[in-house]
């Protein structure tokens, strides 16, 4: 019996946690059992009555982003390095490695009685796949990352969300399409189907959206998150809705009604997987901490661990800090971060404006002649862009405090070396 055999080698010398983020959680069918698939290329299957790991699956090359249960024993895995893994919880070896995505295998999920597995990838592509036989069957038509994949409760249809936002729905076992949601342009984390056949989503709009299929209607918009929703888990029943943040915090909520009931601070950052491990009482979640947690859905306490509770991020005392917050929306001090709408602040300090490469300045600002410096960038927010380097792409900002000012400026300074004034 799998229990008995890897309690028997875990009594060897206790097998340790995740050495790094947690990216997903999936409980068994009799919610004993627990695994979890980690940035730290492995996968553990968990006791879940303690909380404690039983066994670690060494296997793939690269982060784990995606775990299910099959049954007789056996797990299916999807990874960062392109494959999955079908494995044998007796011995916690693996039994096969399907290949078929040219990139990360981001969501995985097993179709009711367990004889099809489907794999979404960020290669775009949607596989249905044979497990007696490991036979995919590509599902084309996704032109976007393909980020979640759930099977119907009753195996007739399967989902897949990507993104840019588009839901494509598949009829099992053909693979042949069953219709599309457009969304709205917001990437698809994680999908979900009721046992009522109501489809949810969590969305990266920081909103978990249900739909009615059969009515082609959206039936309900959960809006409790301030951060993009990245994990969903339904209680068995289909009364309760899980919903976990990039901002570290669980949601849990009534999927009739979007009543929240529960707001856990669950981890500091990115509560990847969200689970419910068996009734409405108890949730599981997991994130950058590397711990898997369970939670009281009554008191919001943690259960099992007495490991202590994690406090949210502190708001900044700092004024400097606190006024950043102001341009943290387009501007950050990382050397090689291309995300944001304004050029970075590494090294900002004596400056030529307009001089990052690559940045596609305007060129009233690259043509300015100014290097930043405490006058300059005071005079940047007493006048205000405008007047500073006229025709600049800047929003129209200013700071009238001189204070508010210094402080901003001695925060810059301070960052802008990575923590050293030079
Ligand atoms: C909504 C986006 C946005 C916000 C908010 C914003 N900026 Fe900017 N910032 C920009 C853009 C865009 C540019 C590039 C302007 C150009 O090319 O004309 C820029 C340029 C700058 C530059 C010149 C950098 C260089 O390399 O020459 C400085 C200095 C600056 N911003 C300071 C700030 C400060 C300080 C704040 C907060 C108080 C702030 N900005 C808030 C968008 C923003």
């Amino acid at each position: 019996m799998v229990l008995a055999l890897l309690l028997t080698s875990a009594s060897a010398g206790a097998v340790a946690g995740h050495g790094g983020p947690i990216k997903a959680i999936a409980v068994s069918p009799d919610s004993k059992l627990a695994l979890t698939g980690s940035f730290d290329y492995t996968v553990i299957l968990w006791d879940l009555s303690t909380v404690t790991p039983l066994g670690r699956m060494v296997g793939h090359d690269a982060a784990v982003d995606a775990v299910a249960f099959l049954p007789g024993h056996r797990a299916i895995s999807g990874s960062d390095d392109d494959s999955l893994i079908l494995w044998n919880l007796t011995d916690g070896k693996p039994l096969a490695r399907w290949k078929a995505h040219t990139a990360k295998v981001a969501a995985v999920a097993v179709a009711p009685g367990g004889r099809l597995v489907a794999s979404g990838g960020w290669d775009h592509k949607v596989i249905l796949w044979t497990v007696a036989t490991g036979t995919p069957r590509l599902l084309a038509g996704h032109e976007a990352n393909v980020n979640a994949v759930a099977f119907s409760a009753d195996g007739s249809l399967l989902a897949s969300g990507d993104y840019d936002g588009r839901i494509m729905l598949w009829h099992v076992p053909d693979g042949t399409p069953a219709g599309t949601l457009r969304g709205n342009g917001f990437p698809v984390n994680a999908l979900d189907f009721a046992p009522d056949g109501r489809l949810v989503a969590a969305l990266g709009d920081d909103t978990v959206r249900v739909f009615d299929l059969a009515a082609k209607r959206e039936a309900l918009r959960y809006i409790g998150h301030t951060e993009p929703v990245v994990s969903l888990a339904l209680s068995p029943d289909g009364t309760l809705a899980a919903s976990g943040s990039s901002r570290g915090t669980v949601e849990v909520w009534r999927l009739a009604t979007g009543e929240t009931l529960r707001n856990i601070y669950a981890t500091l950052g990115v509560v990847w997987a969200v689970a419910f491990p068996g009734d409405d009482a108890r949730v599981v979640s997991a994130g950058n901490d590397g711990a898997l947690r369970e939670w009281s859905v009554a008191t919001g306490a943690e259960i099992v661990g007495g490991r202590p509770a994690i406090a949210p991020p502190p708001e900044p005392t700092d004024r400097g800090a606190a006024l950043f917050r102001k341009c943290q929306a387009c501007h950050d001090f990382d050397p090689n971060d291309r995300s944001k709408a304004g050029p970075t602040f590494w090294h900002l300090i004596d400056r030529p404006a307009g001089s990052v490469a690559g940045y596609p300045y305007s060129p009233a600002l690259k043509a300015s002649g100014l290097v930043w410096n405490e006058a300059t960038i005071n005079r940047l927010f007493a006048d205000g862009p405008q007047a500073v380097a006229p025709g600049s792409k800047m929003p129209l900002q200013k700071m009238p405090s001189a204070r508010d000012r210094a402080d901003l400026i001695q925060y810059l300074k301070l960052h802008a070396y990575g923590g050293r004034v030079e």
